[in-house]
């Protein structure tokens, strides 16, 4: 008999496999098209490659298709690779990057509308339902954290508390007054609003939380440990990137919580070697790379993510393939000696150390001609001298067992390290001084 709960699936998460696959391919012939006929980059891309849109006949076409990196987006600023006229363009965000030239992503009404029923979708993986209060301490402004997750709670039916991020203690007040289930956030800043929530002597235990939806960031199971046992709440995933749309490309579903569901009927998911571009099958382990397949005034063909994870087959959500948990950006791969190294293995570390607090950084300074790395930890504050000789000890080994690089270990004082207030930066880099 079938079952009399509600299915609160909407019709792209009901697609049958095949129904997929087929809907996918019309979606992608015709972002090909449509870029070729619209954004000179692609066309000269496609002609200098050799191919066009019509030779796409099978999804695994894509792969004779070149790739577009991050740099073509800077080259073509800010207008270049839009697809439609200025007037359809309904908003603009920005991705800041570390270095020169923001990139500009822009969006018609249908990509918003689009965008809002991706978020939506991710809301209801992450158990939200219509009704739900959400707090919103994602940034608003023109990163796309805060205004993507708020109009996607909005379009689920839930009531947005739109806090964007920083005044930390206000931030901890209007959780404990409006009582909301569901806080969306970056996991580095939602151990900030838990330190606030213990200085101000209450259990973030029996605030309203049920839910946190975190992302914009890499975090490790340790990290979803430390704050479902601190908060009281279930922690998954939630991923996206400005080019491709915002927050809602993919996510991680409550009752599983094993990777994050791609939403394959808006995002075609690749993953390639990163240096020799090849696409891998699923289940290695290489570069991100989206493709997207409705979106209207900056379509993307084959975007190089630089995020570092792999496919899997589809679980809560059979018809969509899985991505694991990232595991870092080849950007903030360190090369230690030869060894490579992401903040998410320190992490992983550091969590389940003894006497040290969530906290810490990696600094990287040279030594001769040698990099050298510190991991600058903080103690808990009833730690004793002797359990943070210890704990330096167990970083150390960890490190060097684990990673297999020696790097030195500072525990320094609590509160003493910076809090993040949104995407937390982990490498202080103070090689180039
Ligand atoms: O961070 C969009 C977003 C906002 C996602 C809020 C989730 C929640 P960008 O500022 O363009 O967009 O940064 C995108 O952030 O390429 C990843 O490197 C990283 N990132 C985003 N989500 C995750 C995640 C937003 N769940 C870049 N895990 C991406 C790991 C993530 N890294």
């Amino acid at each position: 008999m079938a079952s009399m709960a509600t299915d609160w699936r909407d019709e792209g998460e009901r697609l049958g496999a095949d129904e997929l696959r087929a809907l996918q391919l019309e979606r992608l012939r015709w972002t090909l098209q449509r870029v070729y006929e619209w954004v000179p980059f692609y066309r000269e891309a496609f002609d200098k490659a050799g191919v066009r849109p019509e030779d796409c006949r099978t999804l695994a076409d894509l792969g004779r298709f070149p790739f577009t990196t991050k740099a073509d987006l800077r080259d073509n600023y800010p207008f270049g690779m839009f697809a439609v006229e200025q007037s359809e363009v309904r908003r603009l965000h920005a991705s800041s990057g570390t270095t020169g030239l923001p990139t500009v992503v822009g969006y018609t009404e249908a990509d918003l509308s689009m965008w809002s029923d991706m978020v939506a979708r991710a809301i209801r993986a992450a158990g939200g339902r219509p009704g739900h209060k959400v707090h919103v301490a994602y940034g608003y402004g023109l990163f796309t954290g805060g205004l993507g997750a708020h109009y996607g709670a909005e379009r689920l039916g839930c009531t947005v508390i739109p806090a964007s991020g920083g005044m930390t203690s206000r931030q901890v007040r209007l959780i404990l007054d409006l009582k909301p289930e569901i806080i969306m956030v970056t996991p580095s800043y939602m151990l900030t609003l838990l330190d606030e929530f213990e200085r101000q002597g209450v259990d973030a235990r029996t605030s309203s939380l049920k839910v946190g939806i975190f992302g914009a960031e890499p975090w490790t199971e340790e990290m979803r440990r430390e704050i479902e046992e601190r908060a009281g709440i279930d922690a998954v995933d939630i991923y996206g990137l400005s080019e491709v749309m915002g927050p809602g490309v993919a996510q991680e579903c409550v009752e599983t919580k094993d990777g994050l569901h791609i939403w394959e009927d808006q995002f075609y998911p690749e993953v390639v070697d990163p240096i020799t571009g090849e696409v891998l099958p699923e289940g290695e382990h290489g570069e991100l790379v989206f493709t997207s397949l409705t979106k209207q005034a900056l379509p993307i063909v084959r975007y190089r993510t630089r995020d570092l994870t792999r496919l899997l087959p589809g679980t809560a959500r059979p018809a969509f393939r899985r991505m694991e948990k990232i595991t870092g950006r080849s950007d903030d791969m360190v090369i230690l000696r030869g060894v490579n190294l992401f903040p998410t293995q320190v992490e992983e570390i550091v969590l389940r150390t003894p006497g040290v607090a969530p906290h810490f950084q990696l600094r990287l300074t040279r030594e001769g001609r040698m990099d050298a790395l510190t991991v600058r930890a903080e103690a808990r504050p009833d730690a004793t001298p002797q359990e943070r000789e210890a704990a330096a000890r167990a970083i150390a080994a960890g490190m060097k067992d684990g990673v297999g690089v020696t790097v030195g270990v500072e525990i320094v004082e609590p509160e003493s390290l910076e809090r993040s207030v949104g995407k937390i930066k982990r490498i202080v880099d103070e090689r180039k001084r």
